[in-house]
């Protein structure tokens, strides 16, 4: 997908693009400075619409909000989706502020203080269990609290999800459990009275490929199937992960969603729903649901010619949108789409490179881009920044203020 499909999602006024209706400079002038983020809350909801429409009723959704946790995001979403899934008590408390759901919020990944497992326990939240040492201060955090903690186990499996933009399962993995050694913890966890509520696997991330991704639901189907004929009791929650991704660079297509749909409620309704009638079967998701509704906005701030190259300098940069300039685990640094957003009808006949304000030559946020004949006070748009933007990004790097973000 190229700049122009994004500018059609979003639509355009007078050659101005718009977010929620309202013409970019206006917005600009209502958010009061530059940089800054806009998310479109009825993309959010489209989103969701065609998920629930491609996934069936028999599939909850989960938000990562690790994905993007503005609270007002946070806040929309929970009214949309059946879960939301953490990854820190600073993610658990707007979580629980937005939803008011402990029982439908998940909390994993690795390194969890006990402090932040007391805070879990103590709201009533499902941990996602990612080693026996958890287990085990997890059961110590439930008797100093006498409440008994909710637990489910995410599984580190023995295969591998080729295809993922990032991996976190298969071989060694500081997440989760490895599958082998899990029925040794399902017998601790009987042994210690821990509310086993079922099983996590998340195998990677940023996946576009609809075979790859329907290959992997089912392996983990059959293999988390194979757990909970191990486990002592009920097994009332199975989260399958997610990894749909999105498009970012101009090769890639859009995941096939219809086709990941189809072969994902045969896999419920054949194997999950005859063996766990009852079970909650989750998908979670973070990009897919937030990452297109957001786009990143910086203004012109120098233009200059240095041995035949253009440069346009904005007043943004890497300390705010990381992933765009290349530096949040691309191995090969390629343009995620951008346009100048109030000139948009104009003939793009340049090339410019566009780069960050920081005094770093990876501040780059575009290369070769064609613009039109850009100018000092023209706004800049970066595509594809709804997820893993603002809250994924060094704002302290050079000490430059941290961007406002607004959700039209
Ligand atoms: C456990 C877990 N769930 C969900 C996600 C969200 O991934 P994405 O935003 O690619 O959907 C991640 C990403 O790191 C994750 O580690």
């Amino acid at each position: 997908m190229d700049a122009e499909d994004h500018v059609d999602r979003f639509g355009t006024v007078g050659g101005e693009l718009c977010v929620g209706g309202v013409p970019l400079r206006r917005l600009t002038a209502r958010v009061g400075s530059t940089p800054y983020f806009a998310y479109d809350r009825d993309a959010i909801t489209a989103r969701v619409q065609r998920l629930r429409a491609a996934l069936g009723p028999e599939v909850e959704l989960g938000y990562a909000v690790k994905a993007n946790p503005m609270p007002a995001v946070v806040a929309h979403l929970a009214g949309l989706v059946d879960w939301l899934d953490v990854a820190s008590a600073g993610e658990m408390h707007v979580a629980l502020d937005a939803s008011g759901a402990p029982a439908r919020t998940s909390f994993a990944g690795p390194g969890k203080t006990d402090a932040e497992l007391e805070q879990a326990v103590a709201a009533g939240v499902l941990v996602e269990l990612e080693s026996a040492g958890e287990a085990n201060r997890v059961v110590g955090v439930g008797e100093r609290l006498g409440v008994r903690p909710r637990v489910a186990v995410r599984v580190n499996p023995d295969f591998v999800v080729k295809g993922s933009g990032m991996r976190m399962g298969g071989g060694p993995q500081q997440f989760g459990v490895d599958v082998e050694q899990v029925p040794g913890l399902l017998d601790l966890l009987a042994e210690r009275d821990l509310g086993l509520e079922g099983f996590h696997l998340f195998a990677g991330s940023q996946n576009l490929h609809a075979e790859i991704i329907a290959e992997a639901q089912q392996r983990t189907v059959e293999l988390l199937l194979a757990l909970a004929d191990k486990a002592a009791t009920p097994i009332r929650y199975v989260n399958l992960g997610g990894g749909f991704g999105i498009p970012y660079f101009e090769k890639d297509r859009p995941l096939d969603l219809t086709a990941v749909g189809e072969r994902l409620r045969g896999l419920v309704a054949e194997r999950v729903r005859p063996a766990l009638p009852e079970a909650h079967v989750v998908i979670e998701l973070g990009r897919f649901l937030v990452g297109e509704a957001g786009i990143y906005v910086t203004r012109v701030v120098d233009r200059k010619v240095s041995r035949g190259t253009t440069y346009l300098v904005v007043d943004g940069g890497m300390h705010h949108q990381l992933a765009a300039s290349g530096n949040f685990g691309q191995v090969i640094r390629r343009n995620y789409p951008l346009v100048v957003g109030d000139r948009l009808g104009e003939d793009r006949g340049e090339r410019a490179d566009i780069v960050g304000c920081l005094c770093t030559p990876l501040d780059v946020l575009g290369t070769g881009v064609a613009v039109p004949d850009a100018r000092v006070g023209d706004l800049v748009v970066l595509f594809q920044a709804g997820a893993y933007g603002r809250s994924a990004s060094p704002l302290g790097f050079l000490g430059h203020p941290a961007p406002p973000e607004v959700l039209l």
